[in-house]
C-alpha cells in the first residue's frame, strides 16, 4: 500500500502504471472505513491490477456544518486496515486545498431531475458537491472503472449521469449493500450511534424487507401509511422520508405499473445521526 497526499504524486504514479498497461480501479470514500467500503475495494482488486482508494471528507457535499465537523476522521486506522488488504492499493488522501485550491465551491449540475428527489430535497446542494468532487477525482486518477455502493443508490445513478455529462470514459460499477447480520446497513455514521440507537436501528431494514414482501399485494398508499405508523411511537428513531420510486428517474410513485423497476428508499434520524437505506422491490 502507498499513501499519497499530493495531486502531482498520484498523477505521476498513475502515468507510470498506465505506461505498464496496468488497469486502474478507483474507490472514492470519505474514510472511517468499514466492511462496506472493503467489499468495494476487494471487488475493485479482483477486476483491476491497481486500486486507488481516496479518503477525503468532501466539504462541498455537506449541507449541514455540524455533520461535516462531526464526520468521523480515522485516517491512521483506515491506512492500517488497507495495508493488510493488498500492496496493490494506493491511498490518496489530499487536503481540501489540494482538490479545490482556494475556492471551495461546487459546480451547479443538471442531472436531469435525479438531483431533486429524496436526498436532493433534504440536502440542498449535496449532489452538486458530490458531482464536483468526483469530477476532480476522475480527472486526477483517470481510472478505468470506479466502484460505488447501492447503499447510496441515488448517488450511484447520479454518478452514471455525471460521466455522461462530463463525457468521461470511466466505467461505473454498482455494488450491493453490505449489512450487519442484524440487517443494519454499514455506514461510517454508525460509529456515532449509542447503545440504544444501535439496538433499534435494525428496524430500518426490517421495515424495508416487510415492504418488499408486501409490494406485490398492497397499494403504495397502504405501504406508505404502514411505514410511517412504524415510527409513530418510536422514541429513538424519527422518519425523515420513505418513498417508493422508479429506478429509472427516482421519482416517487402513487401507483404501480407493469414492467417497471421500483425501489424503496428511507431516511431516518437516530438522535442527530442520519441513516439512509434502500431495497429493490421487484
Ligand atoms: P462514503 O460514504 O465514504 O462511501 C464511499 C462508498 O462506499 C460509496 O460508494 C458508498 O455507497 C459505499 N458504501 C458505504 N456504505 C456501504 C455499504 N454498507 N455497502 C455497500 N457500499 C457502501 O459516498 C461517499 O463516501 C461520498 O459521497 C463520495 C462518493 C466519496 C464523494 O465524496
Amino acid at each position: 500500500m502507498r499513501l499519497l497526499k499530493k495531486r502531482r504524486d498520484i498523477q505521476s504514479d498513475v502515468a507510470s502504471l498506465k505506461k505498464q498497461n496496468k488497469t486502474i480501479g478507483f474507490v472514492p470514500t470519505m474514510g472511517a472505513l468499514h466492511m462496506g467500503h472493503l467489499a468495494l475495494i476487494k471487488r475493485a482488486l479482483n477486476e483491476n491490477q491497481t486500486v486507488v482508494v481516496s479518503i477525503f471528507v468532501n466539504p462541498t457535499q455537506f449541507n449541514n456544518q455540524e455533520d461535516l465537523v462531526n464526520y468521523p476522521r480515522t485516517l491512521d486506522s483506515d491506512i492500517e486496515l488497507l495495508s493488510d488488504v493488498s500492496k496493490e492499493i494506493i491511498v490518496f488522501a489530499p487536503s481540501p486545498k489540494e482538490i479545490y485550491g482556494d475556492q471551495v465551491t461546487s459546480i451547479s449540475y443538471n442531472f436531469g431531475g435525479l438531483e431533486n428527489q429524496m436526498e436532493g430535497k433534504f440536502r440542498p446542494g449535496h449532489f452538486d458537491g458530490v458531482g464536483t468532487v468526483l469530477k476532480h477525482f476522475f480527472e486526477i486518477v483517470t481510472p478505468d472503472k470506479a466502484y460505488f455502493g447501492e447503499k447510496d443508490f441515488q448517488q450511484l445513478q447520479i454518478v452514471r449521469r455525471l460521466v455522461d455529462i462530463e463525457n468521461m470514459s470511466v466505467q461505473i460499477v454498482g455494488c450491493p449493500i453490505y449489512r450487519e447480520e442484524n440487517g443494519l446497513a454499514l455506514s461510517s455514521r454508525n460509529k456515532r450511534l449509542n447503545q440504544n440507537q444501535l439496538e433499534v436501528s435494525p428496524l430500518i431494514y426490517q421495515i424495508l424487507t416487510q415492504v418488499k414482501n408486501d409490494f406485490g399485494t398492497k397499494s403504495v398508499h397502504m405501504l406508505n401509511k404502514w411505514v410511517s405508523e412504524q415510527f409513530e411511537n418510536n422514541d429513538e428513531l424519527t422518519l425523515e422520508y420513505f418513498e417508493i420510486a422508479k429506478v429509472s428517474d427516482l421519482k416517487s410513485i402513487q401507483r404501480k405499473y407493469k414492467n417497471t423497476k421500483y425501489r424503496a428508499f428511507i431516511a431516518v434520524f437516530a438522535g442527530e445521526i442520519r441513516l439512509i437505506d434502500n431495497i429493490a422491490l421487484n
